[in-house]
């Protein structure tokens, strides 16, 4: 351990990060560093950390050794599980068997299928018809500002673009998506049966969702013709075709996975962006032509999903350390994509960072579903804002981080807009 580290062992700074305490949350890349330089695999109870890039695209190309961490699998679910009392534990199992139908979290044909479904619903020209209704929401949304006071951006545009998008996608109506929001936090909140006071509440907004899409889908079954995602999802061949509760479960999931995910990526975007001003400036000089590469290094500088899950599928000998079978793999994705044995300069961004094959959005089979929408939100509004406030600033530079250590995003994003040259 260099000087100048913090103090304290590797167990206790991973601790922290993973009991989510705020000065943990605000930094986990020195530590990131440190795993990597020290302990690349490392076990620390009840998980095995792995934080170098190699080794994660390791685990990337040799998926058939590992399990997503599907909702209810090992030991680390049993513990979660045989601490409760009823009627948590029925309401966790309840929660857990419907996550299970997600894509994300399913392995081998299962999720082949799901994914052939999805990929059909989501294809390129459906994500690019969306292009200019992103443009309309990003400038309506700025529009609705006061520019000259400092704006929170979190609230103002980050955490509502995403949700417009996706709800639009799947034929939500305006007037519901605050509802649908409620449902994926208060979901979100029980992350695994982690946290005991949210299981019965995640359980109750389950059920309401569920009956939402039911409901909506009823709807669409009455409109035929209609050509939009929902429509697409209901249509899939007969022997490829989602039940009922699958397709329900499709539908959280997109709404799910697609939400604070972006809202993080242009948050942390912008964070970046404002702090190393000579970027900015080249982004403002070039909005167009710099945005999309802007977006690849942000996924990589500050990844809006810091850490995956796996489960191991059997014993593997990984960097000297046996990982057995069952137990719990952290990939720590933002910490591969500071890996300087693939980026140079690897805490430098660079807008025009070539190559860049960061993980931001995973690798292989589950690599992210909605990549080529994230993209595009991030990149119109990161171009928007360059475009129209070049001569932006952030208000502050003490920023409180959300409770989660996968999702890394700040809650208030206070920035000063200064004038529009729209
Ligand atoms: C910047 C925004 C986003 C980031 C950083 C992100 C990141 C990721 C990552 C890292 C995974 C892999 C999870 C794993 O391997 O365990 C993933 C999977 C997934 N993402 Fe995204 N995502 C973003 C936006 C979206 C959007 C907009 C959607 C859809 C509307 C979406 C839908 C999905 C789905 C369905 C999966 C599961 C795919 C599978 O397991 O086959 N994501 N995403």
């Amino acid at each position: 351990v260099s000087v100048g580290a913090p103090s304290g062992s590797l167990h206790d700074e991973l601790g922290a990060l993973l009991g989510k305490r705020q000065d943990a949350l605000a930094d986990p890349y020195r530590l990131y560093s440190q795993l990597r330089e020290t302990a690349p695999v490392f076990r620390h109870e009840p998980v095995v950390v792995l934080s170098r890039y190699e080794d994660i695209m390791w685990v990337f190309r040799n998926e058939q050794r590992f399990h997503v961490n599907g909702a209810g699998e090992g030991r680390r679910y049993e513990a979660i599980l045989a601490s409760l009392p009823e009627p948590e534990a029925e309401a966790l199992r309840e929660v857990t068997e419907f996550e299970r139908l997600y894509v994300s979290r399913t392995d081998g044909e299962v999720h082949a299928r799901l994914r052939r479904i999805a990929h059909r619903a989501f294809t390129p020209r459906r994500v690019t018809e969306m292009e200019a209704q992103i443009e309309r929401y990003s400038d309506a949304l700025l529009d609705a500002i006061d520019h000259d006071a400092p704006v929170d951006l979190i609230e103002g545009l980050t955490f509502r673009l995403p949700l417009m998008v996706i709800a639009d996608m799947l034929g939500v109506p305006a007037a519901d998506r605050d509802l649908i929001h409620t449902w994926s936090s208060v979901i979100g909140r029980n992350r695994g049966g982690t946290e005991r006071e949210a299981i019965l509440p995640a359980r109750q907004a389950l059920r309401e969702f569920r009956d939402y899409v039911s409901e909506l889908v009823r709807d669409h079954r009455g409109r035929p013709g209609e050509e939009d995602l929902v429509a697409a999802l209901l249509d899939a061949n007969a022997d490829e075709r989602l039940s009922e509760v699958e397709l329900t479960a499709m539908f959280v999931i997109l709404l799910f996975a697609g939400h604070e995910t972006t809202t993080n990526l242009i948050g942390n975007g912008l964070i970046a962006l404002l702090r190393a001003p000579d970027q900015w400036r080249s982004l403002c000089e070039d909005p167009a032509g710099l945005a999309p590469g802007a977006v690849e290094e942000v996924l990589r500088y500050d990844a809006p999903v810091q850490i995956v899950n796996r489960v191991a599928a059997q014993d593997i000998e990984l960097a000297g350390v046996t990982i057995a079978a069952e137990e719990t793999v952290l990939l720590a994705l933002a910490s591969a994509n500071r890996d300087v044995t693939e980026f140079r300069d690897p805490d430098q961004l660079e807008l025009t960072r070539s190559p860049n094959r960061h993980v931001g959005l995973a690798y292989g089979t589950h690599f992210c579903l909605g990549a080529s929408l994230a993209r595009m939100e991030g990149r119109v509004a990161l171009e928007t804002l360059a475009r129209r406030f070049p001569d932006a600033q952030l208000a502050t530079d003490e920023f409180i981080y959300n409770d989660n250590f996968v999702l890394r995003g700040v809650r208030e994003l206070p920035v000063q807009l200064g004038r529009s040259r729209s």
